[in-house]
């Protein structure tokens, strides 16, 4: 029996998940929702399934759904996620939600509360450590090739020109690069940070709205020190991300989190490079193996607390990036909860 999934808000994102689906042998679509009428109906003419003008319609009808997707965006990319995502989870529906999980850690811990209280799994989509090559690395790290962890450092930067408000870039990219750090580091005690206004995209003169770079410093709980360098202002081309962990054994560096991994050891010259592991070749394909993974803990019933990617991981995050916030508006080394 394939896992019948529905997808909520039908935006670019929502597209991606649904292509994802459409072409996954365990899934099939059987629902698509988005408040604007014209892009819940072409969805539903394009992956032959109904269309829905809200979460509630889509639950009074009592159609049979096992998982579904919730890809609306809003306020930094987060503001609007809560009161669906709240809708399909009092429905006692899993929830893949998008990230940031919420621009705002009330409207998260509620979530995963409510989440928590159902007993229902609920994942984020955060995406960039579901690759073949962070897989390889982590193993790594937790067979001891690394040594003892001392450093982690990441780089995460695109173009972004949009301006919506002054916390955007950290809200709504750095979900991404931190819990990556997480994943390889554990949980963070301390951050301090600085934030630099890039030049106003736009026009003549002026700064941006949005404090667009960022160096932040950061002490794990197990006492690796880390290093996070953002930036909407910078990327280009090529280079979406770089990570680097640095033990007492060895090294590695992960290049946009699947395309390049090498590993450096620290007595020898023997350099290992690995190229686009098990043929992955794109971030664009993160979105496949992360739903893919969301996919197979459903259909394999995984109790909710071993979701990898979960919603009480993002919210862990967000709750850095306050920090990170607080730190730079303080002045102040911020010590977290
Ligand atoms: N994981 C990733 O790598 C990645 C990459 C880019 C964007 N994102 C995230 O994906 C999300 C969606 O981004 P997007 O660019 O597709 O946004 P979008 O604004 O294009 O689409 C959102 C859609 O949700 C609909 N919507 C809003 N409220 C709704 C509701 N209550 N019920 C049903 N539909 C509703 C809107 O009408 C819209 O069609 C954002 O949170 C963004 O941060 C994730």
């Amino acid at each position: 029996m394939p896992l019948k999934v529905a997808i909520v808000g039908l935006g670019g994102i929502g597209n991606r998940h649904a292509q994802v689906y459409d072409k996954h042998d365990e899934t099939e679509i059987v629902a698509v929702c988005d408040i604007i009428p014209e892009k819940a109906d072409k969805a539903a003419e394009k992956y032959a399934c109904k269309a829905f003008y809200s979460v509630k319609e889509m639950l009074d009808s009592n159609i049979a759904i096992d998982a579904a997707s919730m890809c609306t965006a809003g306020a930094e990319n987060g503001g609007d996620h809560c009161k669906p995502t709240l809708e399909l989870l009092y429905g006692g529906i899993p929830v893949l939600g998008e990230k940031p999980i919420s621009n705002n850690i009330d409207e998260a811990q509620t979530m995963v509360d409510l989440a928590r209280e159902k007993n229902l799994r609920y994942g984020i989509d955060l995406n960039h450590r579901f690759t073949p090559a962070a897989l390889r690395a982590k193993e790594w790290v937790d067979s001891g090739r690394l040594g003892e962890l001392n450093i982690i450092n990441m780089t995460m930067w695109i173009n972004n020109p949009n301006e919506s408000s002054p916390w955007f870039h950290i809200r709504a990219l750095h979900p991404h690069s931190l819990d990556v750090m997480r994943y390889f580091a554990g949980d963070v005690d301390k951050v301090q940070a600085f934030f630099k206004r890039g030049p106003k995209p736009d026009g003549p003169g002026g700064k941006r709205v949005c404090w667009s770079n960022v160096q932040v410093n950061l002490l794990f709980k197990n006492g690796i020190i880390g290093h996070l360098t953002g930036s909407y202002d910078a990327g280009g081309s090529y280079g979406l991300e770089t990570l680097e962990v640095v033990g007492s054994e060895a090294r590695f560096v992960l290049r946009d989190a699947c395309e390049h991994l090498e590993f450096y050891p620290r007595f020898s010259q023997e350099v290992e490079t690995h190229a686009y592991i098990d043929g992955m070749m794109g971030f664009g394909e993160t979105f496949d193996s992360r739903i893919g993974r969301w996919v197979e803990q459903n259909i394999a019933g995984v109790s909710p607390d071993e979701i990898d990617a979960s919603g009480a991981d993002a919210l862990h995050v967000q709750q850095i990036i306050e920090g990170i916030i607080e730190s730079w508006e303080t002045g102040q080394v911020v010590t977290l909860q």
